[in-house]
This record gives structure tokens, C-alpha cells and sequence, in this order.
């Protein structure tokens, strides 16, 4: 496990910002770290980063303890914060190797490894231009061309995308991508959960500084639905085979939807094979059934509490 967090908990005086919060990151994965704003991302990412100390619990990057192990930690990690920091009148090529220095890291594996980010994330055509001119996507990729530059294993990213039009989004999400196949293993956060879906594949989704979830993209949309529903076409006598299905024990409701029936099952039923085998004893030709998919915008939604939809 690269990043766990034990019962983290982070004050601000009175407030509880994070809440006992337990999180797993495997090595190489790409975790997507979901919530309304003051939800406690940023929180939780300044603590990954060690800029900030927990209340109590603990956090761990690479098996070191944040806090106690702050400086074995830095190198390992590469934190884009939410916001662009200074140095804005200096050339991109510059403000590169600045850092670099920074890292300890000259000569000539220096000019190296600024040109190896540069091309990584696509600003090689813009080394000689002034930071400050740069476009907002322009600078949301100058910050991860910073945090590349020491090679780190993991990277924390706190909303990259904000701000950012549709194609520089997939722009951002291709350099993500990349940056995954190159074995990173890459915490991001966004306040919208369809966003990270294809990048993702696991997900965490914070609400007043609770995990509320925690899994696998695909599990998230199992769990908010609220029961199984099913669209079932039958050839002839539809408004019949409504009727059949409503007696069963395991349908809760039945519905007539544009020429479907529109089948809720009873709650904890999620198998459909007995409605069919009665639809088939009764002589019913079954022309399509299919599950309703819930897609992530509706979980997301239902999961978090806040939200009414
Ligand atoms: N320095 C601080 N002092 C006091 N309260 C703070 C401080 N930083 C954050 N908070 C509070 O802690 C809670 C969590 O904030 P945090 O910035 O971690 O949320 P977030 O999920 O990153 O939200 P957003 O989506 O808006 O970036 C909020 O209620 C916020 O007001
Ligand atoms: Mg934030």
C-alpha cells in the first residue's frame, strides 16, 4: 500500500475537517478522490504532502509516517496544489530548471531531464515564453511538469482540471493517463465524479470529511441504486404481463414506459431469471431485457447526502 491513512483527523478549531478517515492507495493506481466543495480534499492532500499535521489518526506515504518522516516523504511525492504560485515573470524553460536546482538536480542531467518534461507535457514549443503568458491549461500542465522533474513515485494532484475548457480537460486527462502508464500512482481530486471516470479506477468519495465510499468506479453504481430496475419488452399482451409481474414476491413496482415495462424489484433482489422462467411458463415471448444502467452524475448525486437531485 503506497498511501494509507489511519483514523486521519484534522481540526480547524471547532470545525472537523476530516473525520477518522481510513484510505488505501495501492502502488500504480489511480485514485479519484470525489467531493463537494469543503468536503476535506484539499485537507487530506496537504497532509499527504506533509505541509500540514494532522489532528490525530496518521497518514503514511511509502510506509513513512507523516509527521515523523516528513523528509523521506518529499522526495517521493509530486503535490500540484489547487492555485499557481509565484515566479510568474520568469521564462517556462527557466522556472523549470529552477526547480530542478532545487531537486538537486544540474548540469547537464538537468537541461535533460527540463526537456524530457517539457516534451511529456507538451510545452517544449513554449519554453521560451514568459510563465505569466501562459494560458490557464498552459500553466495547470507547468505545474506538472514542476512535480515531474524529480522523478516522484506518486502524484498528489488537487483539481488540475479546474478552470479549464473541454479540450484542455482532455488534454490534462491524456497527460494523466500517460503519466499512469508510466507506473505513477496518481491521487486526484475533482468535485465531479463523470470526469475522472475513464481515468480512474478506484474511487473515494468524501462528504463533510467522511469517506462515504471507497471502491472500484463500477461498485459505486451498484450501490446507488436504489434497487434493480429492469426494462422488459414482451412480443404481444404487455399490459398482462405488467400484471403477472406485479404479483411477484420479488417485484416491487411495475410501470408502462414508452412500449416498456419498467420493472423495480423487491429490495436485495437483484436477479431477474425468475420473472423470466414465469414470463416463459405463461407463454410469454420475451423480445429485449435489459438492466437500467445508472450512470456515475445519478450515483454520485445519490451518494452524496447534501445533494438533492
Ligand atoms: N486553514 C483553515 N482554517 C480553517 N478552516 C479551514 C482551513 N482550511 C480548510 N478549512 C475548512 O475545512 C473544510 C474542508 O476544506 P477543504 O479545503 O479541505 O475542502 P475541499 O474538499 O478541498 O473543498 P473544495 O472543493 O472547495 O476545494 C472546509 O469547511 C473549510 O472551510
Ligand atoms: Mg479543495
Amino acid at each position: 500500500m503506497i498511501i494509507q491513512t489511519i483514523n486521519l483527523t484534522k481540526r480547524y478549531g471547532k470545525l472537523v475537517a476530516l473525520n477518522n478517515l481510513s484510505l488505501e492507495i495501492e502502488e500504480g493506481e489511480c485514485f479519484g478522490y470525489i467531493g463537494p466543495n469543503g468536503a476535506g480534499k484539499t485537507t487530506t492532500i496537504r497532509i499527504l504532502s506533509t505541509l500540514l499535521q494532522p489532528t490525530w489518526g496518521e497518514a503514511r506515504v511509502c510506509g513513512h509516517v507523516v509527521g515523523y518522516e516528513s523528509r523521506k516523504i518529499r522526495p517521493l511525492i509530486g503535490y500540484v496544489p489547487d492555485y499557481f504560485g509565484a515566479y510568474e515573470d520568469m521564462v517556462v524553460q527557466e522556472y523549470l530548471e529552477f526547480f530542478a536546482s532545487s531537486y538537486n538536480i544540474t548540469g547537464k542531467q538537468r537541461n535533460r531531464v527540463v526537456g524530457d518534461v517539457l516534451e511529456l507535457t507538451d510545452l517544449s514549443y513554449k519554453k521560451d515564453a514568459i510563465v505569466d503568458s501562459l494560458s490557464r491549461g498552459m500553466k495547470q500542465r507547468l505545474s506538472i511538469a514542476r512535480v515531474l522533474l524529480h522523478d516522484p513515485k506518486v502524484l498528489l494532484l488537487d483539481e488540475p482540471a479546474s478552470g479549464l475548457d473541454p479540450r484542455a480537460r482532455i488534454e490534462m486527462r491524456e497527460l494523466l493517463k500517460e503519466l499512469h502508464r508510466m507506473g505513477k500512482t496518481i491521487l486526484i481530486s475533482s468535485h465531479i465524479l463523470p470526469e475522472l471516470a475513464d481515468l480512474c479506477s478506484t474511487v473515494g468519495i468524501l462528504e463533510r470529511g467522511e469517506l462515504l465510499f471507497h471502491g472500484p468506479i463500477h461498485d459505486i453504481i451498484r450501490q446507488a441504486r436504489l434497487g434493480t430496475r429492469f426494462h422488459v419488452r414482451v412480443v404481444d399482451q404487455q399490459p398482462l404481463a405488467a400484471e403477472l409481474l406485479t404479483r411477484h414476491p420479488g417485484v416491487k413496482k411495475v410501470e408502462q414506459e414508452d412500449g416498456y415495462l419498467l420493472v423495480e424489484m423487491a429490495d436485495d433482489v437483484h436477479d431477474f431469471s425468475a420473472m423470466v422462467e414465469m414470463l416463459i411458463q405463461n407463454r410469454f415471448k420475451i423480445r429485449e431485457i435489459k438492466e437500467e444502467e445508472v450512470d456515475l452524475e445519478t450515483a454520485f448525486m445519490r451518494l452524496t447526502k447534501g445533494i438533492v437531485q
